[in-house]
């Protein structure tokens, strides 16, 4: 169907799977082990029901807000994926380029399929916000060239993933032809040069770490060279000391490690479970906000909090910011839409949720984004059928 006939996010993810090749399908769709977490993180939401408010003045409504000091037309972002390619010869550029024009700003992995400064090369303008999401190098020397080249390019935030030691075990992905594809080894083989670039020396042969490597899929073999020792006490102020940009943790999974994460002092944390890819039974996002505003609010004022996995609709954003969010991150549905579409997708996801989102805020009763409190939002003890 035209691009312009898409409805939801759903549907978008609905003509993907048809069109996408039978090994991109399967890495952008696994959840690890039996996917539960990868279907609860979206069931999540429906335990959620609105205290809607009437008579109340709506005709005009702003859904946009500032994630980390950076403007954004709607309270969501881009939660960074690997490989766009294997979606659309164009990859990671569609997204930027769509969220150039929707003013929405995108998180770019450490596994990219383009490289980070293809991606900057992509943006609209240079005030195009971007985001990076880092993978660290078991080796630290390398992982602050990293860094120090992101910085360079102009991103303007780090995102560190905390989730994701290993691999988890993704199944569906794990079954998929065995073989990388070569597309893949040339991603690989660049990832690993980003580090050469730098005149750092030695082969990117995968540093002993003590864990024996078992193969989760298509990720393993990156997640097999990032950094296994990583600690609140010792990684945290390592990266302060690496860059001056803003630190981000992504994939907190429970309150105590979002207590720790804002006396470490970094200034967001994206509570996550990696879209269901790692750890199954990892408890769904919105559950673990929940239990955050509940048992921390506190942690609020401290630093920024986002939520990603299974965010499918406008509604789902509202909860989440009625639960203290500041902004929401969707992955497999602007992957899904650049594979489809290309650039056209991402934008008509970023129009499905300003509707959806715009839509909503009106028939709650509010008109931007800071009137979205927790007594807008509350928990039942039923799932809806
Ligand atoms: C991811 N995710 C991810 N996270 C990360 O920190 N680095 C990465 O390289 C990737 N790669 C990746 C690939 C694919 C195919 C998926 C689906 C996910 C996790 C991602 O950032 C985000 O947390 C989830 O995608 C959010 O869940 P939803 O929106 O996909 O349900």
């Amino acid at each position: 169907p035209p691009v312009s006939r898409i409805l939801s996010v759903k549907e978008m993810e609905d003509v993907a799977l048809r069109v996408l090749s039978f090994k991109a399908a399967a890495y952008y769709s696994t959840g690890a082990d039996d996917e539960i977490t990868l279907s609860e993180n979206a069931r999540a939401f429906s335990r959620f029901f609105f205290r809607p408010r009437v008579l109340r003045p709506i005709s005009s409504v702003d859904p946009s807000t500032t994630i980390l000091g950076f403007q954004s037309s709607l309270p969501i972002f881009v939660s960074g994926t690997g490989l766009a390619k294997l979606g659309h010869p164009l990859g990671e550029a569609n997204i930027t380029r769509g969220c150039g024009r929707t003013a929405l700003i995108q998180m770019v992995s450490t596994y990219a399929s383009l490289s980070a400064s293809e991606v900057a090369a992509a943006r609209l303008s240079p005030a195009q916000p971007l985001f990076f999401q880092l993978y660290k190098h078991a080796d630290d020397a390398r992982a602050a060239a990293l860094l120090r080249e992101i910085e360079t390019l102009g991103y303007n935030a780090v995102f560190l993933t905390v989730d994701a030691p290993v691999a988890g075990n993704r199944e569906r992905d794990v079954r998929a032809p065995f073989e990388l594809e070569a597309q893949e080894r040339e991603i690989e083989a660049e990832a690993r040069g980003v580090a050469e670039t730098e005149g750092l020396e030695g082969e990117p042969e995968m540093p002993d770490q003590g864990v024996d490597e078992d193969d989760g899929g298509t990720a393993t073999p990156f997640l097999n060279i990032t950094d296994h020792n990583m600690t609140f006490e010792k990684t945290i102020p390592w990266l302060r000391r690496n860059t001056k940009l803003p630190i981000v943790l992504k994939g907190i999974q429970c309150v105590e490690d979002a207590v720790l994460a804002a006396e470490a002092g970094v200034d967001g944390i994206l509570l996550s479970n990696h879209g269901g890819r790692q750890l199954e039974y990892s408890p769904p996002p919105l559950e673990v906000l929940y239990q955050l505003r509940q048992q921390r609010p506190d942690v609020f004022d401290k630093l920024e909090v986002y939520v990603d996995g299974g965010v499918r609709r406008g509604t789902d954003v509202l909860k989440a910011l009625c639960l203290g969010a500041k902004a929401v991150g969707l992955g497999r549905a602007f992957l899904y839409a650049q594979s489809a579409y290309g650039e056209a997708g991402v934008v008509q996801v970023a129009r499905i949720m300003q509707r959806e989102i715009v839509l909503g805020m009106r028939l709650l009763g509010v008109t931007s984004v800071s009137e979205l409190r927790p007594e807008l939002v509350e928990r039942i003890d039923w799932q809806p059928s």
